[in-house]
């Protein structure tokens, strides 16, 4: 099969196209031809090292498809059905061995690409206004990167939990997206001189329930600044680095407040939470309450600058792969 391999860690130019031998499905696994393979921030991480991936390997962790085979033991999961998944390395590829237990059906109705497009920063987006800090009508909430793949998705959930949403952009054209996807104000971080100061103004001083930050370095203190007493700061990501270590002591001087970095597999580590969350984005897909918005669709050898767009911020919404 093609793919993308990874031999060595590095930039965006170590994914590599490659001819594999065709995975076999193991025991409990879904063999599945590749429709489209969701493009994500972690994938940087792990292409970079960052998060420590033994090489070689072929990235990606999210993906929709046709069952084409099966392993030993598969129930729930026939030849022909179509599935997404997430959390399983190796979907830059044409061909992925899936286990059954992070398949999710395709529900009538949506295409691959959608599916593919949504499922993991959908459920992200789900899990933080639902867990992370649980988003109560009225309150007003900050989200960062809001024109991004996941910031779209969480923009748009918040509202629908009856937010309002203050979202951060770098450029006009990402500000009219996270407008359209429902926020309420907008502050281009980029220009401000004080983002912390942009946050309180619009909040009459007060400051945010929560601040939802996938950018991670470049943002963290002006999230701790911006909230309010005892408000959650959500640190969900590093788009700009990781965050260095933080002096306890902070969060009492920032009026009590609580400090949370969550993770997706935390979220659907059971096969009945996973199915709830998944059911819950796709369903609100399919009923036209959340918007899916792929920004850009590359051809599978594209890898390299499909990352080159998403770390140089070129990018909006989701991007895929097509194989
Ligand atoms: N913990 C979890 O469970 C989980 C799950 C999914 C995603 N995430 C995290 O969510 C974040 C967003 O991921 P995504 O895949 O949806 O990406 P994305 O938001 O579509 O792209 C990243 C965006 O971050 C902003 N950004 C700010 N400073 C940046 C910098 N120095 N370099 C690059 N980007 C910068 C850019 O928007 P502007 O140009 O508007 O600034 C950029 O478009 C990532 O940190 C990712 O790791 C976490």
């Amino acid at each position: 099969m093609h793919a993308i391999l990874v031999r060595n860690h590095g930039g965006p130019e170590v994914l590599r196209p490659a001819e594999l031998d065709d995975p076999a499905p193991g025991d409990g696994e879904l063999l599945v031809r590749v429709a489209a393979s969701g493009v994500n921030f972690i994938d940087t991480y792990k292409r970079s090292g960052l998060y420590p991936t033994p090489t070689p390997f072929v990235p990606g962790e999210e993906g929709a498809g046709t069952v084409v085979a099966t392993g030993a033991g598969v129930t729930g999961f026939s030849t022909g059905d179509r599935v997404v998944w997430t959390g399983v390395l190796g979907s830059y590829a044409q061909l992925a061995a899936v286990p059954a237990a992070a398949a999710i059906a395709v529900p009538a109705g949506l295409d691959e690409q959608r599916a593919a497009a949504v499922l993991l920063q959908g459920m992200t987006a789900h899990y933080l206004v639902t867990a992370s800090y649980p988003v109560r009508e009225g309150d007003t909430v900050l989200v960062h990167a809001a024109a991004g793949g996941t910031g779209l998705m969480i923009t748009q959930l918040a509202k629908a939990h009856g937010a309002r949403v203050i979202g951060t952009v770098s450029t006009a054209a990402k500000e009219e997206l996270a407008r359209a996807a429902g926020a309420d104000e907008i502050i281009r971080y980029t220009e401000v001189p004080d983002l912390a100061a942009a946050v309180r103004a619009l909040t009459g001083g007060e400051g945010v329930a929560a601040a939802y930050d996938g950018v991670g370095a470049s943002t963290f203190d002006a999230s701790l600044a911006s909230l309010r007493r005892r408000g959650t700061l959500v640190l969900f990501g590093a788009a700009s680095g990781p965050v260095p270590p933080v002096d306890l002591q902070r969060l009492n001087a920032a009026g009590s407040v609580f400090v949370t970095r969550p993770k997706l597999g935390d979220h659907t580590a059971t096969r009945e939470e996973l199915t709830w969350r998944a059911g819950e984005v796709l369903a609100a897909v399919l009923a036209g309450t959340l918007e899916v918005t792929v920004g850009g669709s590359y051809p599978l050898d594209a890898a390299a600058r499909a990352h080159e767009d998403l770390q140089g911020r070129h990018t909006t919404g989701k991007l895929l792969l097509l194989p």
